[in-house]
Order: C-alpha cells, then sequence, then structure tokens
C-alpha cells in the first residue's frame, strides 16, 4: 500500500457528496477526506458513520466532518486542501431541466467558490453542481483559480452511460466496451459513435445505425431517466464515482485522458469557452485538451454545444 497523502475536500454533504467523500476515503491514498455542509451536524454525523466504517473495510483515511456558515464559517477545516469537489446546491426533480436550477445553485455556487479560493487557495477544483458547463465558469470566475485548476465533472458519466447502454444492448462486458461523450452536460451532449469500440471493433459495425441513435438518445437522457424513476433527487452512485475517479488522478498526478468540462483554448476551432472534452489529467488539474478525430457531423455537434454553453455562461456571470 502506498503512503497516504493529502487533503481532499468535498463541499456539499447530500448523496452526490457523501458517496463521493465515502469513494475517495475507501480510496485509501488520502491522508484526510473533509466534508463539509450548510446543514447543521450532517457532515459530522456522515463522517462519524464512514470512520465507523474503516476497521470494517480496512481504510485508515480520516473523515471529518465540517458544518459550514454560507458566510465562511467553518471553512477553516478545509485550510491545505489539494483538491476541493463542490457538489452544494439542489439536483433536479422529474420534468425540470439541468437549467431550471441555475439561478438557485449560482448564488450556491458562487458562495462556495469564494469561501474556497481565500481557505483552500491551491487546490485543484472540481465542479459537479448543475447545470454543470454553467457553475464550473461561474466557479472559475467567483475563485480566480488559473482556468486549468477548474474542471467540471459530466463528460466521465455520460460516458460511462454510454458505455453501459452499449454493453447491455450487445451482452457484453462492461470492460470490453470504450465509449466517448463531449460537448455539453445536457441537450447538446455530443455522443461520439465513431470513438466507440467492443473488444476494439468499431461499434458502428456491431449495431444498426438506427439502434446506435436510440442508445445516444438514451444517453443525452440519462440523468432524467433516472430522477424520474427516484421521483426525488438525482443519480449519484455513477456520478460519484466518477468525480472520485476525476479526484484520484489529480491526487496521483496520474497523466490519464478523461472526457471531463474544461477551458477550451483554440482547440477544434473553439475559444474562450468550458466545454466537454477530453484532457490529460495531473496534479495542476488539466495539463492540456486532447483533440480527438471526430466525423464532420460530429464536429458540427461540438461547434453548436459550445455556442449554447458560451451564451448561457456569459449570462452566468451576472447571477
Ligand atoms: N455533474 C453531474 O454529472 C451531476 C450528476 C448528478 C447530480 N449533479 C448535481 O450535483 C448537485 C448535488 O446533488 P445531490 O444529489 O447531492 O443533491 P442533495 O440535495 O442530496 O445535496 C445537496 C447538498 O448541498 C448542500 N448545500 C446547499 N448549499 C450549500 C452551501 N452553500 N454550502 C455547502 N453545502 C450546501 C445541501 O444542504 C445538501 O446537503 C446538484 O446540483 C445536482 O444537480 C451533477
Amino acid at each position: 500500500m502506498a503512503e497516504r497523502k493529502g487533503k481532499v475536500t468535498v463541499v456539499g454533504a447530500g448523496f452526490y457528496g457523501s458517496t463521493t467523500a465515502q469513494r475517495l476515503a475507501e480510496y485509501d491514498i488520502f491522508d484526510t477526506v473533509v466534508l463539509t455542509d450548510i446543514v447543521e451536524g450532517k457532515p459530522e454525523g456522515l463522517a462519524l458513520d464512514m470512520n465507523q466504517s474503516r476497521p470494517i473495510e480496512g481504510f485508515e483515511t480520516k473523515v471529518v466532518g465540517q458544518t459550514t456558515t454560507p458566510d465562511g464559517g467553518g471553512y477553516q477545516a478545509i485550510a491545505g486542501s489539494d483538491i476541493v469537489v463542490i457538489t452544494a446546491g439542489l439536483p433536479r426533480k422529474p420534468g425540470m431541466s439541468r437549467m431550471d436550477l441555475i439561478e438557485t445553485n449560482a448564488k450556491i455556487v458562487r458562495g462556495v467558490a469564494e469561501n474556497v479560493a481565500q481557505h483552500a487557495p491551491d487546490a485543484v477544483v472540481i465542479v459537479v453542481s448543475n447545470p454543470l458547463d454553467e457553475m464550473t465558469a461561474l466557479t472559475q470566475l467567483a475563485s480566480g483559480f488559473p482556468k486549468n485548476r477548474v474542471i467540471g465533472q459530466a463528460g466521465m458519466l455520460d460516458t460511462a452511460r454510454f458505455t453501459y447502454f452499449v454493453a447491455e444492448t450487445l451482452a457484453v462486458p462492461v470492460g470490453s466496451v470504450r465509449t466517448l461523450t463531449l460537448g455539453s452536460h445536457g441537450d447538446t451532449m455530443v455522443p461520439v459513435p465513431s470513438r466507440c469500440t467492443v473488444d476494439g471493433r468499431p461499434l458502428t459495425e456491431l449495431l444498426p445505425a438506427d439502434t446506435i441513435d436510440e442508445l445516444v438518445t438514451r444517453t443525452r437522457n440519462g440523468g432524467a431517466e433516472v430522477v424520474a424513476l427516484l421521483k426525488t433527487g438525482s443519480a449519484y452512485y455513477a456520478p460519484s464515482a466518477a468525480a472520485a475517479r476525476m479526484a484520484k488522478a489529480v491526487a496521483e498526478d496520474s497523466g490519464a485522458v478523461l472526457p471531463v468540462c474544461a477551458w477550451v483554448d483554440g482547440e477544434y476551432g473553439i475559444s474562450g469557452v468550458y466545454l466537454g472534452v477530453e484532457a490529460e489529467i495531473g496534479r495542476q488539474g488539466v495539463r492540456r485538451v486532447v483533440e480527438a478525430d471526430l466525423t464532420d457531423t460530429e464536429k458540427a455537434g461540438l461547434l453548436e454545444a459550445a455556442e449554447a454553453v458560451r451564451a448561457k455562461q456569459a449570462d452566468v456571470q451576472h447571477l
């Protein structure tokens, strides 16, 4: 077992935040996981519960719970964090789009980002609050952090959903399937069938075009499908797996190329916007955006997504 080191904070101890904290602690690579929330006692209670699972699961990472206030009370607990995952904010209810959350969550995320900047000024920030692309842009603005140190989580989740649907349709192990989604975490998500393979064989040779289209549509609506079944709250097992893996890639300075929401500055001919792309992830966040070979249709979809989120990211500055 490698040495445990570093501190990672998860802001927001709801379903997404608490499962992310649990996954991060169970990796057993961090010295400390801090979990915070504005609901008094909730993060402390969850942390106590997680620490009591340590003898059973066999991990030594300490979990610290800390109630915070919107004006920064309690934020001393996050000092020295290498990574901060922001999950604070409302989730969707059935029938809502992610964009319906923008005003409420912008206020929450702006305040959190300011407090994080003050108390953990060297952290890499991973944003998950929705609407994702806009909240990532807002976090960068409100924190003043370099753009490479603010990343959003969406592509890993959307890609995992696409992979699962393909594996289920073909009755093959999920591990044999590679898929990719780019663009926004919303209506202009861009699944990339040309980059999808099963045991190295192109997906387009294994499934008819209309079946791939159906899987693409199901992927695009993947979050809403879970919300409709749950009726209260949104997905968190797959989302927390995605955010935790991103944090692990940062902590280990791994150089893994992951689909994330990153600042795009010239790649694909697109500039000045946070967008879902593949990026190499390391200790400083995004090392570089990696351009995939796309078909003309996929590239057009990515350009459309960029313009859609650019407009919304401009609006969010005023919220
Ligand atoms: N990016 C993605 O792929 C993805 C996937 C699923 C959910 N989400 C989003 O993640 C967010 C959290 O989802 P959830 O299921 O955990 O919701 P939840 O309601 O279970 O938890 C949200 C938590 O945030 C806390 N909170 C609110 N304001 C806060 C503040 N100022 N500081 C600290 N904590 C604060 C709340 O008290 C609550 O405990 C939502 O916005 C949801 O839409 C994103």
